[in-house]
């Protein structure tokens, strides 16, 4: 047994996870709950004497169930396990364990009250994009869709029916049915796609062509690209006002905001912003009359859309992030991705709070009752609730490679 444990610990530390073969995944996690109470739903386990199975190589773990249900390899419980699964289940569980990120279990214990995702704190429909992973996964209850070879940026339709997600490094952009994951449309689009935001009546989406300085438009019925805006370099990410007639787009190569009049596919100007490096990321007030606007390097510009000027700048933890207003207007939230805090700003005071949550902090969005705030901790694998009303981080949940924007369903 010892020998055993030893034996596996190597065989664990050599192998290397592999990107491939998603096809089973999404059938593998659900099979998995049979599995979970010895080996844990994450793949790492819960007691010593039991193997991880996380990131363990695919046709090892295939070949040990097979060993276990031919009882050429001599363990009762995992015999009476392997016994009843079929080739396919035995396929769809080496697959799903051999995706999951293999931490070890220091890593996973430091993580605070790691937990899984309930209704409670997740009370709309919400997706996240793990960009390493190439997928997104939906919460509360969770599942995986694979996408492209990177999943960056993702949006909901207002009916909840669709999800958007771009691959920048395959210039384009996945569409799911948001309730089944069944993959519907991959629509190429320009250089590098970055932001994905659709318009409140639902019909288009606007997709930020960072490289190709332009906007695809994506007709939301058709799935096919029915215009391309010009704007300036580095369109990172975009915002449409409450009644649609105007979508602002941040110009990360420094020319500020973008202003697009929806009807017309054109931008019609271009608001600078002064004393920020690099517009990355941006929302709205809820009368749409402020933009906030999150640079590259440390700060979070307060604009004025009525006349035009940059009327605070603060400063925020260090790298690039997203950024969210609270749906009751009530709070300012962004990321660092080079630091370990999310920044929260009062939006009466201006007063900024840091809340640790772990190792790059990018996509942040709130419930839309503005009472949990959901974090992508990109470089340690986990979500993290932060609840408003104490300000702490209430669970971390365990997620695939790189955790890096977050859709809410009823949060443009
Ligand atoms: C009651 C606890 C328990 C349950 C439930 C359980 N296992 Fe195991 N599993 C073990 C133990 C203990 C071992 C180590 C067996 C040994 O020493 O040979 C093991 C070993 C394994 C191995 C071999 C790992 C290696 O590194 O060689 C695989 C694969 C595996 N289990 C998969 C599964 C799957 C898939 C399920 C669900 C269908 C499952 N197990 C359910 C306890 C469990």
């Amino acid at each position: 047994m010892k020998a055993n444990i030893f034996t596996y610990g190597l065989l664990i530390l050599a192998s290397s996870f592999s990107m491939n073969a998603y096809a089973g995944i999404q059938e593998g996690r659900i099979k998995a709950e049979n599995c979970a109470g010895c080996h844990g739903l994450n793949g790492i386990s819960l007691s010593p004497e039991i193997p991880n199975l996380a990131g363990q190589k695919q046709l090892y773990l295939m070949s040990q169930l097979k060993a276990f249900h031919a009882q050429t390899r001599k363990n009762p419980t995992m015999n009476a396990m392997a016994e009843g699964l079929s080739h396919e289940d035995m396929t769809d569980l080496a697959t799903y364990y051999s995706s999951l990120e293999r931490q070890p279990v220091k890593a996973i214990k430091a993580a605070s009250s790691s937990g899984t995702a309930t209704s409670k704190e997740f009370p709309e429909t919400t997706w996240i994009t793990m960009k390493k992973s190439g997928a997104v996964e939906r919460f509360p209850n969770q599942m995986i869709w694979k996408g492209g070879s990177n999943m960056l940026y993702d949006a909901v339709t207002p009916d909840g029916k669709l999800i958007l997600a771009t691959s920048p490094t395959d210039n384009t952009v996945y569409v799911f049915d948001a309730k089944t994951g069944r993959k519907l449309a991959v629509v190429t689009v320009g250089d590098a796609p970055k932001g994905v935001k659709v318009s409140p009546d639902g019909k288009v989406a606007y997709i930020a062509n960072q490289k190709s300085a332009n906007i695809s438009v994506l007709d939301i019925k058709t799935l096919k690209i029915t215009a391309t805006i010009p704007v300036k370099t580095g369109p990172h990410n975009c915002r449409f006002t409450k009644d649609g007639s105007l979508a602002y787009v941040t110009l990360q190569g420094g020319a500020g905001l973008g202003v697009i009049d929806t009807k017309a596919q054109k931008m019609i100007r271009v608001i600078p912003i002064s004393g920020i490096q690099g517009p990355h990321n941006l929302d709205l007030s809820a009368d749409t009359k402020i933009a906030y606007v999150r640079d590259i390097v440390k700060h979070v510009a307060v604009v004025n859309l009525r006349t035009g000027k940059t009327e605070k700048v603060m400063n925020v933890g260090h790298g690039h992030a997203g950024l969210d207003v609270t749906p009751n207007g009530r709070y300012v939230v962004t990321g660092a991705i080079a630091d370990t805090y999310v920044s929260i700003i009062d939006t009466q005071s201006f007063k900024v709070h840091h809340i640790e949550v772990g190792n790059g902090p990018h996509g942040v969005r709130a419930s839309n009752d503005g009472r949990w705030i959901y974090v992508a901790v990109s470089k340690d694998n986990v979500i993290a609730v932060i609840n408003t009303l104490t300000m702490k981080v209430e669970k971390k949940i365990a997620v695939g490679k790189f955790p890096f924007w977050i859709a809410v369903q009823g949060n443009p």
